[in-house]
């Protein structure tokens, strides 16, 4: 499936053939950036929620191409959605003006109903609780760089796998590969959706949960942290009951195989000790790095160029 002129909203719409693409494209960018690609093109970023790799790893590719970015990073007070403008008249409006709005809203399903509305490419940056697709790229970019494969994997996913949309494309991406078994660790309370197991069952992939790491770090190829979603959450109880649940330190590290990598999207608050920052298998800082590589391939094939 070629990407050109595709909105991406969800990893369940990409082919594996799709992200060799992307990660091929990808590759030869990060070797050498190729000149002004996008020169004359215009993307429109907009931002209902925080962020930092995200929205500055999107500018920066596009910008780094030759491209223009118009950009806001708190659309809900600085756009007409404040007045009570439709993200779907939004979405209209931006794609008279651009080639291609990048969005993060902060409700699950918004950038798909922004993508219906739009005449140009949207691409999904974060939305709510939903997923995160590019964030799945450039991890499994950075797994294929760091391992050489994204089959045969065994990995174990830790933290809020309910409202984590990183988790959830995540998953998704490895619908993709063969071969792949999942660890779902994470308090009872905030265990991977339903939807998703459902999706990874139908597609025969392996997945057990449990609560705590236990034995699997010794077994593992992957360790991918993720941090608890607070904000997402109405009840300070539970919110108070998962402060702190899952710390990843050096004895953590040292238990894990000799060729395994350590990841998270990021921010972490307090999921993993700096201490293991400089470990080779601490592989967090690349991938936000490879998060512009990945982002202006990405960018550059939607537009077709
Ligand atoms: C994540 C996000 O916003 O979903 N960050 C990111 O984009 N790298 C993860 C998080 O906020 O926990």
């Amino acid at each position: 499936m070629s990407l050109y002129q595709k909105h991406v909203t969800t990893m369940r719409d990409l082919e594996r053939e799709t992200i060799e693409t992307v990660f091929s494209r990808a590759q030869q960018m990060q070797f050498r950036w190729p000149g002004p690609l996008l020169e004359g093109r215009v993307l429109a970023s907009v931002f209902f929620e925080p962020s930092t790799r995200t929205r500055f790893s999107f500018e920066t590719a596009f910008c780094r191409l030759g491209g223009k970015v118009v950009s806001t990073e708190n659309a809900r007070s600085f756009t007409s959605s404040s007045k009570g403008e439709t993200v779907e008249d939004m979405a209209r409006v931006l794609a008279s003006f651009v080639d291609v709005i990048v969005m993060r809203s902060d409700k699950e399903g918004m950038a798909a109903q922004a993508a219906a509305a739009s005449s140009v490419p949207v691409i999904n940056a974060g939305d709510g609780t939903g997923e995160h697709p590019t964030q799945a790229l450039l991890d499994l970019f950075t797994i294929q760089q760091k391992l050489g494969r994204l089959d045969g994997l065994r990995i174990a996913l830790v933290g809020d796998l309910l409202y984590g949309r990183t988790a959830h494309s995540f998953c998704r991406a490895f619908l993709r590969f063969s071969e792949t078994t999942f660890f779902f660790i994470s308090p009872p309370f905030l265990a991977m959706r339903e939807d998703v197991k459902e999706e990874l069952r139908t597609a025969g992939i392996q997945f057990e949960e449990m609560d705590s790491w236990g034995e699997v770090l010794e077994e593992v190829d992957v360790v991918y942290i993720t941090r608890i979603q607070k904000e997402r959450f109405e009840n300070s109880f539970e919110r108070k009951r998962c402060e702190s649940m899952y710390q990843f330190g050096p004895k953590d590290i040292a238990r894990m195989r000799p060729r395994s990598i350590v990841m998270h999207p990021l921010p972490r608050a307090g999921e993993i000790d700096p201490a293991i920052d400089s470990d080779p298998r601490a592989a967090y800082f690349d991938q936000v790095r490879n998060g512009v590589f990945v982002r202006a391939a990405l960018l550059s094939l939607v537009l077709g160029v």
